[in-house]
C-alpha cells in the first residue's frame, strides 16, 4: 500500500462528503447525513484502518492527510448548517411577519334600520328646503301634549285607554306635536322645523299598529304664511319621495290645532286607482300619508304669538307608514322584531 494510494481514497471520500453535504436542502437533512459523512463509521475514518497497510514510517503523514481531510468535512458541515439555519430563520421571519398593509378583516357591524333610513331621507328633503331638525322628550306634560294643542280636556284621546299616564299630568307623548309648542316658546319666527321622534300610544299590536310608533312633525311660522305655502311644500315633498308621477291630494279634515286642516293622500303606487281590489288601498286608489293645517290662532296665541301678526302651518306623519309605502312591507312588526333575514335586506350603514 502506498501513501499517494490513501491520499486518494481520502480525497474521494472527502469530496463525496462534501457534496452530500452540500446537496443537503434543509436543517433536518443535514442533521440525517451527519452520521453517514462524519460519523464513527463514515468512509473518510474508516480509511484509518487502511493504515495498518503501509509502512510504519509512512503512518503518521497518512494519519495526517485523513485526519486534516476529516477537519475540512467538519468545518465545511458546520458552515452548511450555520448557512441552512440562518436560511430558515429568514424565511420563517418574512412567512411570519404581520402585513400591515392588509385590509382588517371586518366584524358585522350591522346598518341602518329602515325606519332611520326613511327619517333620513324626510330629514335630507326638508332640511334641503332650509328646515331645521329639533327634538323634545318622550315624557311630556298633559298641558304640551294636549292643553297647549288646543285639544279640550274631554276629548278622547286623553283617554287612559288611549294614553300612556306615569302620573297625574305626565305623560308619554301621544304625538311629536308638543314639540311645535316647545319650539315656539323659545323660539321666534321665522320658524321652519321638522321634529322626528317616537311617540306612545295605548293599542294593540296588528299588522298595522305598534303602542310605540315614530312621526315626524313639521312646523313653518312666519309672516303672511298661506295654505298655498302648505299646499305647496307638501307637494314638492311628496314628490322627492315618492316620485312626480304619483298625484296628491288635499281632503278637508278637522284636527283641533289646526284650521283649516287638511288629510294628504298619494295615488297608490301599486294600482295608481286601477284596481278595485288593490290590498294596498283597499281600491280606493289613494294612500293617506299625511296629517296638517294651518296653525289654530289659539296655539299661537298659547305660546305668546299674536295671530293677526304671524301665521304658519303644520303637518304630521307616521314614520312607519312611510317606510312601509317606500319598501313594500306588509306588517310593521318587522320593524320591532330584529329578525336578520328581514333587516339584512337594507345595507345602508350611514
Ligand atoms: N298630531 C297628529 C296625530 O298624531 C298628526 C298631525 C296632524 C300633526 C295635523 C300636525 C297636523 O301637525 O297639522 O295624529
Amino acid at each position: 500500500m502506498e501513501l499517494e494510494q490513501i491520499k486518494s481514497q481520502s480525497e474521494e471520500a472527502e469530496s463525496a462528503a462534501l457534496a452530500a453535504l452540500n446537496a443537503a436542502a434543509t436543517v433536518s437533512e443535514l442533521e440525517r447525513l451527519k452520521p453517514e459523512i462524519l460519523g464513527k463509521k463514515c468512509p473518510l475514518r474508516q480509511l484509518m484502518k487502511l493504515l495498518g497497510q503501509l509502512d510504519a514510517h509512512l503512518r503518521p503523514a497518512a494519519g495526517a492527510i485523513i485526519n486534516e481531510a476529516v477537519s475540512r468535512v467538519e468545518r465545511a458541515y458546520q458552515d452548511r448548517l450555520d448557512h441552512l439555519r440562518e436560511a430558515e430563520l429568514e424565511k420563517r421571519l418574512i412567512e411570519e411577519k404581520i402585513d400591515i398593509s392588509l385590509p382588517p378583516s371586518f366584524k358585522a357591524t350591522g346598518t341602518l334600520h329602515p325606519l332611520t333610513l326613511t327619517v333620513r331621507e324626510i330629514e335630507r328633503i326638508f332640511v334641503s328646503m332650509g328646515y331645521e331638525v329639533a327634538t323634545g322628550p318622550e315624557v311630556e306634560t298633559e298641558y304640551y301634549n294636549f292643553d297647549a294643542l288646543n285639544i279640550p280636556p274631554e276629548h278622547p284621546a286623553r283617554d287612559m285607554h288611549d294614553t300612556f299616564f306615569l302620573a297625574p299630568g305626565t305623560i308619554l307623548r301621544t304625538h311629536t306635536s308638543p314639540v311645535q309648542i316647545r319650539y315656539m316658546r323659545t323660539h321666534k319666527p321665522p320658524i321652519a322645523i321638522i321634529a322626528p321622534g317616537r311617540v306612545f300610544r295605548v293599542d294593540d299590536i296588528d299588522a298595522t299598529h305598534s303602542p310605540v310608533f315614530h312621526q315626524v312633525e313639521g312646523l313653518l311660522v312666519d309672516v303672511d304664511v298661506s295654505f298655498a305655502h302648505l299646499k305647496g311644500t307638501l307637494t314638492e315633498f311628496l314628490h322627492a319621495m315618492f316620485g312626480k308621477d304619483l298625484a296628491t291630494r288635499f281632503r278637508p279634515s278637522y284636527f283641533p290645532f289646526t284650521e283649516p286642516s287638511a288629510e294628504v293622500d298619494v295615488q297608490c303606487f301599486a294600482c295608481r286607482g286601477t284596481n278595485a281590489e288593490c290590498r294596498i288601498c283597499k281600491g280606493t286608489g289613494w294612500i293617506e300619508v299625511l296629517g296638517s293645517g294651518m296653525v289654530h290662532p289659539k296655539v299661537l296665541e298659547n305660546v305668546g304669538l299674536n295671530p293677526k301678526e304671524v301665521s304658519g302651518f303644520a303637518f304630521g306623519l307616521g314614520v312607519e307608514r312611510f317606510a312601509m309605502l317606500r319598501y313594500g312591507i306588509t306588517n310593521i312588526r318587522n320593524f320591532y322584531e330584529n329578525d336578520l333575514r328581514f333587516l339584512r335586506q337594507f345595507q345602508q350603514r350611514w
